[in-house]
């Protein structure tokens, strides 16, 4: 969701303006994928690097995540999504780790969109957390697989993402779903998270309907 401090800067207004209007952003997207059966939306909101910003964004980053959770829990129960969110929680306090897991758990049971939130994330970070997981269980006597890997993961619970999306115009992955973007359509665009609305959201949408995924296959096999 790239683009918010420079939406503000525009403006001339503070970057943390950019981030109150970010989540409007991500309220519009959220609506629309509830309107469209879209199953799975992963948000990356705060990575593993993040904490290298000003202490003032940090920390207004922290209490908007935090109100968020307040403010939105019943909205969030209401319309049937499941919450998740995945990253490194032990910097949190502890009323917010607990918080979090009380919405996870109410939510949990809900069939609706399953919309996990990345706070504190960085791929690598995820990779070794998964083996460290796996090893808390298990010794290593047998070969370890993907299989082990991918059941560790913090998305574990969901399927490889087939569109990402980055708005503000970088083009990277910036230490995402490094392992999950495997086969995923990559979209980038130069319009600023804060300004990502329906119609620009439609637009990722079509341009994904027309790649040809092949997972290694020919374009005959498919
Ligand atoms: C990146 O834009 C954005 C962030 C680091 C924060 C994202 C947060 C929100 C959209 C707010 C609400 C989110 C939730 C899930 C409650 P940037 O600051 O790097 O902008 P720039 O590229 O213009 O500097």
């Amino acid at each position: 969701m790239d683009g918010n401090g420079r939406w503000a800067k525009k403006r001339l207004m503070p970057r943390i303006s950019g981030h109150r209007r970010g989540l409007e952003s991500v309220k519009t997207v959220i609506t629309q994928c509830q309107k469209l059966n879209i199953p799975f939306l992963t948000l990356f909101a705060f990575s593993t690097e993040n904490w290298l910003r000003p202490t003032q964004e940090v920390d207004f980053l922290m209490s908007l995540f935090q109100d968020s959770i307040k403010k939105e829990s019943s909205s969030l129960i209401k319309n049937n999504i499941r919450f998740k969110l995945i990253g490194d929680r032990k910097p949190f306090p502890k009323k917010l780790i607990d918080k979090i897991k009380d919405l996870e758990n109410l939510t949990e049971k809900n069939t609706g969109l399953t919309l996990s939130i990345a706070i504190n994330y960085g791929g690598r970070w995820d990779i070794v957390n998964a083996v460290n997981e796996y090893r808390k269980k298990n010794h290593f006597k047998k070969p370890f697989t993907q299989k082990n890997l991918i059941q560790n993961l913090s998305l574990s619970f969901a399927p490889d993402p087939d569109l990402l999306i980055r708005t503000g115009g970088e083009k990277r992955i910036s230490n995402f779903l490094i392992w999950q973007f495997s086969y995923t359509e990559l979209y980038f665009t130069e319009t600023l998270w804060p300004d990502f609305n329906e119609k620009a959201f439609t637009s990722a949408l079509i341009e994904f309907q027309k790649r040809e995924r092949r997972y290694g296959k020919t374009s005959e096999q498919i």
